[in-house]
């Protein structure tokens, strides 16, 4: 059945966030829901090997959080402020002997729960930046699985927008004065390397 919305638009506006309303935190049940989708989620040889926890707002939020790693290109910026972090996250565990195939699967997941977030008005930030021990430790990550990547999440403050490549060439994201994220993305030309 063909979907009703402009999904080109949905994507573009389907952004890394960074700043979330701490005050109306996300439900355990919205995180089950978020991983409910990628469940669903194409998975090599259909294996089905990843394995995610949840954690909503709580002691082992508040304790994950600083683990975690934000927007290392925002130099004067020291990641989400109180009342802006994350009111939950979810971390995708791999086995720690898996083949390469298993980072394409979490690729598709974390991104399929990121467009599930942003089909709620939830924003999503995918973290790979992250203190591994002290967030497996935390997480009691089972005997022979990693966590390979961790996603925050909460509802979506941030207005973040798509901008072209400015003319020094650099990809870094930046935040104007009014502390609107952009990010700039190659034209579809520079992708496309042949058309036959
Ligand atoms: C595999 C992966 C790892 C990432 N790790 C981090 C991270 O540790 N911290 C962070 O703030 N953003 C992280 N990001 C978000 C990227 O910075 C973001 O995708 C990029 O700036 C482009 O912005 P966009 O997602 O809005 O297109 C990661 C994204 C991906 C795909």
């Amino acid at each position: 059945m063909a979907c009703d919305c402009d999904f080109r638009k949905f994507v573009e506006e389907a952004r890394t966030c960074r700043r979330f309303n701490q005050g109306a935190p996300l439900s355990g049940q919205d995180l089950d829901w978020l991983v409910e989708c990628a469940r669903l989620a194409p998975s090599a040889r259909n294996q089905q090997e990843l394995r995610f926890i949840t954690v909503q707002s709580g002691k082992t939020l508040d304790a994950l959080f600083p683990l975690t790693k934000w927007a290392g290109a925002l130099k004067d910026w020291g990641g989400p402020a109180e009342g802006e972090r994350p009111t939950g996250f979810i971390a995708v565990l791999v086995p720690e002997n898996a083949g390469e195939l298993i980072f394409y699967d979490a690729g598709i997941a974390v991104q399929t729960i990121q467009l599930a977030a942003h089909s709620k008005g939830f924003g999503c930030c995918i973290i790979k930046s992250f203190d591994v021990k002290k967030s497996a430790e935390l997480l009691a990550v089972p005997q022979g699985m990693k966590i390979a990547l961790i996603l925050g999440l909460g509802v979506a403050v941030e207005k973040r927008v798509i901008a072209d490549i400015p003319e020094n060439g650099s990809l870094n994201y930046w935040r104007d004065a009014d502390c609107v994220h952009h990010v700039p993305k190659r034209p579809l030309e520079a992708l496309l390397v042949a058309r036959f």
